[in-house]
């Protein structure tokens, strides 16, 4: 890696309406201007309970709720979109699996590089008797399949992994851990809430049977939207539902119906959050995902060479922008990560999240537990200058 010299540690000046927004991780921001018009359009113009009544403005919004169930569906490359079930978050859809599928004398696999949407409902679920193995990663969170395999026993029923790491980016070897796990009988559900709208995904060529989703980071959409997408090949039966209730349909029914969405999805939805959805994914679709992913890569390839070049940092994760998402984490020598997540904010009106990043277990893998990182997490509506600015802010911090 080449040092840039002259401006790289030039001061950058913040003012309250100029910021440089690097937290993209933990929710995308700004929206779209189309997403907050579908929201607005949606209250406006089709405010009624999807599904519920059977008046214009119910009939409206189950139009729309619906259409965004075929757009998730087809984005994920399933073809039934009564296979996506919209939940609050990545969060609740992995709950639904974990909580709804595994029973005690059951062994379920995961890894090393897990957020607490994963870790915390396994070790809740081991505290019942389900068995747990974790399988490790090497220190720079790269996922090794054959140690994926060496860990399934016959008992094994379901595999549960990180797709892109919500600390240093690294993305999973998918494809190769859902053939060890299905040549043994094991299912697969893949934490994608980082990777959804930030690469391409599609679910039977990576063959998943699960997939969890958060709408408010790379698809774009507001908070309070995501989902859990169920491959054709799953039985819905074996799973029983987290949260029963109203659907509007089978009202004469005291019992939970058995036909998908309504089995897994009780309660009014968030209509006007998953009109939101929709039109981020349409934003994403429009953009294109690979050039959104370019241009990423872009920036992560900025942010790890400057960043690099400064005195007394240390980065984390793999260097080559190609395996990974654009999740910087870093820390400087002598220094705690709040002073300088405080600083850049203060100083230099950079936005970025510092510390333990709700996942402990990676931290342990990538040696960084308890004190944790500073991450950068540019999105799509970052500029290459603003990372240059960034990485500047960092250099003036750490020298003054
Ligand atoms: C890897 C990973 N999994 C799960 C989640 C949980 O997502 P949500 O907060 O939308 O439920 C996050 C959120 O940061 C994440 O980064």
């Amino acid at each position: 890696m080449r040092c840039r010299g002259g401006t790289a540690h030039r001061g950058v000046s913040a003012t309250a309406d100029q910021v440089i927004y690097l937290d993209h991780a933990a929710t995308s921001w700004p929206k779209p201007a189309s997403v907050v018009a579908a929201m607005a359009g949606y209250l406006e113009r089709a405010g009624g309970n999807p599904g519920r009544s059977g008046h214009r403005l119910s009939v409206a919004a189950g139009r729309i709720v619906y259409g965004v169930r075929e757009q998730v569906a087809a984005f994920f490359g399933v073809p039934d979109p009564l296979r996506v079930i919209f939940t609050p978050n990545a969060t609740h859809a992995i709950n639904i699996v974990l909580r709804g599928l595994l029973q005690p004398g059951d062994h379920v696999v995961t890894t090393g590089m897990e957020h607490n949407a994963v870790m915390r409902p396994l070790r809740a679920l081991e505290r019942k008797g389900v068995a747990l193995s974790v399988v490790p990663c090497a220190p720079d969170g790269t996922l090794e399949p054959d140690l994926v395999a060496l860990a399934i026993r016959p008992e094994t029923k379901l595999v549960v992994l990180c797709h892109g790491s919500n600390v240093v980016g690294t993305i999973a070897p998918v494809a190769e851990v859902a053939a060890l796990a299905h040549s043994q009988g094991a299912l697969v559900l893949l934490d994608a809430a980082q990777t959804a709208g930030a690469v391409p995904l599609d679910m039977g060529r990576l063959g998943v049977d699960f997939l969890a989703f958060t709408g408010h980071k790379s698809l774009m959409g507001p908070p309070g939207t995501g989902g859990l997408v169920l491959s054709p090949s799953v039985d819905p039966g074996q799973i029983e539902p987290l949260v029963a209730g109203g659907t509007g349909s089978r009202s004469e029914w005291q019992e939970q119906p058995e036909d998908l969405p309504d089995k897994l999805e009780s309660g009014t939805p968030n209509g006007v959050g998953i009109a939101g959805l929709g039109a981020g994914i349409a934003w994403v679709q429009e953009r294109g995902i690979e050039e959104l992913q370019a241009h990423e890569q872009e920036l992560c390839r900025e942010l790890l060479e400057g960043l690099n070049c400064i005195p007394g940092v240390r980065l984390y994760g793999p260097m080559d922008p190609a395996r990974r998402l654009a999740v910087v984490s870093f820390t400087v020598e002598g220094r705690t990560v709040s002073e300088l997540g405080l600083r850049l904010d203060e100083e230099h009106g950079v936005l970025c999240r510092v510390g333990l990043h709700c996942a402990p277990a990676a931290h342990s893998t990538l040696g960084t537990f308890p004190q944790g990182t500073v991450r950068f997490a540019p999105g799509p509506m970052v500029s290459l200058s603003q990372i240059r600015e960034a990485v500047a802010a960092v250099a003036e911090v750490v020298r003054s």
